[in-house]
């Protein structure tokens, strides 16, 4: 249990916020941040968001939405003109035909994931979750009380998580698929065939899909795909999208679902009673990101894809590191147990600590993500910083 949880069993809490843990790419974010205030040179690779800045066609939106007084309330779940935006730019990409009562916007990803699985998921429902996992899927579907039921993916097929492995789980409780393809740590994709089944016995058996698209358009197979294309099956399915891996907005706050009427109407009625709607202002600014021009998106993918391969070349280098290559995303995930018995390192925890403390590279070690021998490393960032951090990953193991 961690202090912070500890405290608050002290003092009485309620249950729900005792099952959670803070996100732990936030601890990492907190140690790394008090060793540079000491004024240390830290090679960052623990951050998910791109390093790009927000095009200036979009920062430009937001400025003229401000000197025009955009500046009030607006409805729930976004302005129409939002949700047309969402729906259009969907279908543009990947031939989905939404209709307005089916789309909303809310204040990033997180919170569209937030919604959808306290709508979804009560006491004592399944819910399905590959590993490794994005951090915070199994704490919101602990919060509402449901239980996850680990899908293990293998390493050796670069964590690849297919329709079989899915439906081997699958139990009468079960009340929820979570997939994340890209996937945030592992990279992973899954083929638009197993996507495609995993939906259809979905349908068959009552079950819901949460398709967390949030890095849809950073997908390196050539085979964008979202579930959302699926039009008889629809009606079992949420797509989560998001605009800040997209066009590098992480900090605007702003992600949107596509879901059945329904679900749509009990998460916007679930919003209505925490945050309303997404700050108006950044509500502009995502219509001028999802209509004006994507070259900026196929420039970045471009060079994440440059970035990609630099990394994994270079971990693959070292001795003792193993490396699946990641298809989408902008993280690899290798696997460091060779050096577990040496230096005092028995877990990627210790040796992402002790990573940060000597050679002051911070990462994000693996149990946050429900693996027990890899930590994650963010290619996000410069070539040139990316090589200091190999350099010093490098010297690192050597010295153990
Ligand atoms: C898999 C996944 N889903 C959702 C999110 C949330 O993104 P945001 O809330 O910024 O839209 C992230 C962010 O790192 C993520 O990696």
């Amino acid at each position: 249990m961690s202090a912070v949880t500890e405290a608050a069993t002290a003092l009485k809490f309620t249950d729900r916020i005792n099952r959670i843990e803070p996100s732990a790419t936030m601890a990492v974010v907190a140690e790394a941040d008090k060793l540079r205030q000491a004024g240390v040179d830290v090679v960052d690779l623990s951050v998910g968001e791109p390093h790009f800045s927000t095009p200036q066609h979009i920062k430009d939106a937001a400025i003229a939405a401000i000197n025009n007084n955009f500046t009030r309330y607006t409805a729930v779940g976004g302005t129409i003109e939002l949700k047309d935006a969402i729906i259009q730019r969907h279908a543009q990409d990947f031939g989905s035909a939404y209709k307005r009562e089916e789309a909303m916007a809310s204040v990033g990803g997180k919170h569209v994931l937030f919604n959808a699985i306290q709508v979804l998921v009560d006491h004592g429902d399944e819910v399905i979750l590959p590993v490794p996992y994005w951090v915070s899927f199994k704490d919101i579907v602990r919060y509402a009380g449901g239980n996850c039921v680990l899908l293990q993916s293998d390493e050796d097929e670069g964590f690849r998580v297919t329709a079989d492995m899915v439906a081997r789980l699958v139990t009468p409780r079960t009340k929820l698929i979570i997939l994340n393809s890209p996937a945030n740590p592992s990279g992973a994709v899954m083929s638009p065939e197993d996507l495609t089944e995993v939906v259809r016995f979905g349908a068959e058996r009552g079950i819901w899909v949460i398709s967390d698209e949030c890095y849809v358009y950073l997908n390196y197979t050539g085979r964008e795909f979202s579930i959302g294309s699926l039009h008889e099956q629809r009606d079992r399915i949420i797509v989560v999208g998001s605009l800040s891996k997209t066009y590098a907005m992480t900090g605007w706050r702003m992600g949107y679902a596509l879901s059945p009427a329904a679900v749509t109407s009990a998460m916007q009625k679930l919003q209505s009673q925490s945050t309303s709607n997404p700050t108006s202002i950044v509500q502009k600014a995502a219509v001028a990101a999802l209509k004006g021009p994507q070259e900026c998106v196929a420039e970045m993918r471009k060079e994440y894809i440059q970035l990609r391969d630099h990394v994994l070349a270079g971990l693959r280098s070292i001795d003792g590191v193993k490396c699946a290559k990641p298809e989408g995303a902008f993280y690899v995930y290798p696997n460091v147990s060779a050096f577990f018995g040496r230096g005092g390192i028995h877990s990627p925890a210790d040796f992402s600590r002790k990573l940060l403390h000597e050679a002051h590279i911070a990462t994000v070690p693996g149990e946050g993500f429900g693996t027990s021998e890899h930590i994650r490393i963010s290619y996000a960032t410069s070539q040139k910083e990316l090589d200091r951090g190999l350099e010093r990953l490098r010297k690192f193991v050597g010295s153990l």
